[in-house]
């Protein structure tokens, strides 16, 4: 049973802390991890670009830096129509850890997508490849 307003609301408020002088779109992410703790993630940018960091994967790295590595549920809000999904370096990140997992994108107006990471992520890069 996954309360999904609790993860919109952690995804919301670190949505709040995030760093994006430069793009000035906020992303949010929330992690339902298996213990039932909410890990959550926002955006870091750089001065140098390239440098900037998703939120959805500084969610995974601080999951796992608590030994946690089996999200059960993920939330993602953004400010955009329709809400943003997480791009595609994200989505292999949280592939290396789950198979399959929900997705829900949300914006502050209250829109909102289910997905899937088996949906948004359809015959991901497989390692080793099967014998
Ligand atoms: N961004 C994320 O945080 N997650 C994504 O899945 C895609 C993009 C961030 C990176 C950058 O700080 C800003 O959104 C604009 O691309």
């Amino acid at each position: 049973m996954v309360d999904w307003e609790a993860l919109v609301a952690a995804a919301a408020e670190v949505r709040a802390r995030a760093h994006a002088p430069y793009s000035r779109f906020a992303v949010g992410a929330a992690l339902l991890m298996e213990d039932g703790s909410i890990v959550t993630g926002c955006n870091v940018e750089n001065r140098s670009y390239g440098l900037s960091l998703c939120a959805e994967r500084n969610a995974v790295t601080a999951a796992v830096g608590r030994g946690l590595k089996k999200p059960l549920a993920v939330v993602v809000v953004t400010s955009s129509s329709p809400p943003s999904a997480p791009c595609g370096m994200c989505r292999e990140t949280l592939r290396e850890l789950v198979d399959d997992v929900p997705i829900l994108l949300v914006n502050p107006e209250g829109e909102r997508l289910e997905r899937t990471l088996a949906e948004l992520l359809p015959d991901s890069f497989v390692f080793p490849p099967p014998a």
